[in-house]
């Protein structure tokens, strides 16, 4: 099992759609993935069509000892996805609500869910506070979406430089990923700085500024079953593949049959209803 989490200490620069669809890839594909909402704007939850439930994360770090494993156990809920479960957060989350920064490291241990799950994904607000440091060091690697300008390349040197010396169990950064590529030659220039910054840590697939994704928010659909075909997915599907070291054919032979599968069942569904609805008339 690898634990991620999603870090960029600077707001809106992609990291809950880059959690949120790259555990709905790693799922359609047939891992079995947990994410974790560390965040009070529960972007996450509602992506997965969860609204503020109880109990949630918070109720995790203000619990202590053997109740808050109990607790974490009851915060795991399904999505309509298999596979693909959510521990989400509610509107009011700080960093004092953080008891014991290892406290979710502890659960994850302690809960086995290395049996459970292949990958725990943790999206995280913007910041780099105790509310991180506890998603920090429940974590194997940490994966930073970015986009391309100074101020956002400055803040990840910040980060880098916090990593390494308040974490000393971390190994710093291990992939930034640029979101919103546009292919203009500034934002060029940016990635070979990162390039220079970070050797070995920029991902070669770049993510597309592509409105796909904010039509999937406000028309409450899932990306790799209503878009599939979308330059937003094609892109998640590669970036899934080279952060995860996966094949890309196999991945997209299984990914196709499950999400048919589930589109076929979902018109079955809407049929039988359409049936029994006439049929009460
Ligand atoms: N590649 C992209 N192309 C176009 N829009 C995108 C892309 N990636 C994300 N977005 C949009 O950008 C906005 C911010 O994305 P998102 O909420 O994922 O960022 P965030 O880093 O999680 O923000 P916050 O720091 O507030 O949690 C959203 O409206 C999302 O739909
Ligand atoms: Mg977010």
């Amino acid at each position: 099992m690898k634990t991620v989490s999603i870090l960029n200490h600077k707001g809106g620069v992609g990291k809950t759609t880059f959690t949120g669809c790259v555990a709905q890839a790693l799922a359609l594909c047939g891992f079995r993935v947990l994410v974790i909402d560390n965040d009070s704007q529960h972007n996450l939850s509602a992506m997965f069509g969860c609204g503020v439930q109880s109990p949630n994360i918070r109720d995790v770090y203000r619990a202590g000892g053997s109740d808050a494993l109990h607790t974490f156990l009851k915060t795991i809920r399904k999505t309509e996805i298999n596979d693909l479960h959510i521990v989400t957060a509610p509107n009011v989350l700080s960093e004092s609500d953080i008891r014991d920064p290892l406290q979710l490291k502890n659960c994850i241990t302690s809960c086995r869910l290395d049996q459970h799950y292949d990958y725990i994904l943790i999206d995280n607000a913007p910041g780099m506070d105790r509310l991180q440091a506890v998603s920090i060091n429940a974590s194997d690697k940490i994966f930073v979406p970015t986009e391309l300008k100074q101020f956002a390349i400055d803040g990840i040197v910040e980060m880098e430089k916090i990593l390494t010396y308040r974490f000393s169990a971390c190994s710093g950064i291990s992939k930034i990923i640029p979101n919103f590529y546009k292919n203009t030659k500034r934002q060029n220039t940016y990635i070979a700085a990162l390039n220079k910054l970070f050797p070995g840590k920029v991902t070669k697939t770049v993510i597309p500024a592509d409105p796909v994704f904010d039509e999937l928010i406000t028309e409450e659909k899932i990306l790799f079953l209503h878009r599939l075909y979308s330059k937003g997915a094609a892109f998640y599907l590669k970036i899934m593949h080279e952060l995860f070291n996966l094949n890309e054919d196999e991945v997209w032979e299984k990914m196709l049959e499950k999400r048919n599968r589930r589109l076929s069942e979902d018109a079955r569904e809407r049929f039988y209803k359409r049936r029994v609805q006439q049929a009460q008339k």
